[in-house]
């Protein structure tokens, strides 16, 4: 069985017994995939304190019946992220997080559950529309102080809390290309943390600023056959097409 979600910002209580009973009869060869912005690795080297926290839940979740999967999503360390040991499974690449916990790498294909799912991760960030501050800058902090003096907010620093990784490489966007020729282009699921430029603009309306991850979808949306896409990243639940499926909260079926 599989079954997918979306995003989690490193808050994992719904995949909880009391909220997913579900879970409880599953077994490791079962899959709960979390469609970005896991949020489980976010912390730097030197933040002990919250790295202990992290460590808890990234061990809760090992503990759990289920495996769990994960596409990144713009709110990832992501340089942490690639620090993990990449392994092979079922047909493409993982990091591996735990034993039971994977990082789905950019542009695979893989083979689980009967099921051939295409996973590609990273996604522009909304929230920083007033600025970028640059961590290795010693006065980094004053910053940001001052910024919030100034009432604004929507800030995000560089190396602390956003990294320019959050969207792919050209190597990234080709490897996807391929991986997907292998398959002749049929999938039976996508799973992104953004969507396309086009059900992005209808989401977000105005507030949409297409980049070169979500063209990409565009141009996987017109040449891939896949029966469901499912992403987060937009912080709600909803069938926007049979095939195109918007998560946040809700975990279902694959
Ligand atoms: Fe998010």
């Amino acid at each position: 069985m599989i079954y997918v979600t979306g995003d989690c910002h490193s808050e994992f209580q719904k995949l909880g017994s009391d909220r997913f009973p579900e879970g409880k009869s599953l077994t490791k060869d079962d899959y709960v995939i979390i469609c970005g912005d896991f949020g489980g690795v976010w912390y730097g080297e030197e933040d002990y304190t919250r790295r202990k926290t992290e460590d808890y839940w990234l061990d809760w979740l090992d503990e759990k019946p289920f495996t769990t999967l994960f596409v990144d999503g713009n709110h990832e360390n992501h340089p942490r992220l690639a620090g993990y040991p990449e392994a092979e499974w079922y047909g493409g690449r993982v990091h591996k997080i735990r034993e039971s916990v994977l990082h789905l790498m950019r542009g695979e294909v893989f083979e689980i559950g009967g099921k051939r799912i295409f996973a590609f991760g990273g996604a522009a960030s909304h929230d920083i529309s007033d600025g970028i501050i640059d961590g290795d800058e010693p006065d980094w902090r004053r910053q940001a102080m001052f910024m919030e003096l100034e009432g604004k907010i929507m800030y995000r620093v560089k190396g602390i809390s956003w990294w320019e990784e959050e969207l792919p490489t050209e190597e990234e966007l080709a490897h996807g290309l391929e991986r997907l020729a292998a398959y002749d282009n049929q999938v039976d699921a996508i799973i992104t943390h953004c969507t396309c430029t086009t059900l992005q603009n209808k989401l977000l309306a105005e507030m949409s600023h297409p980049d070169r991850l979500t063209e990409y979808f565009e141009m996987l949306r017109k040449s891939v056959e896949y029966d469901k896409w499912y992403f987060g990243h937009y912080h709600e639940d909803v069938d926007i097409t049979m095939n195109d499926v918007l998560l946040y909260h809700t975990i279902r079926p694959l």
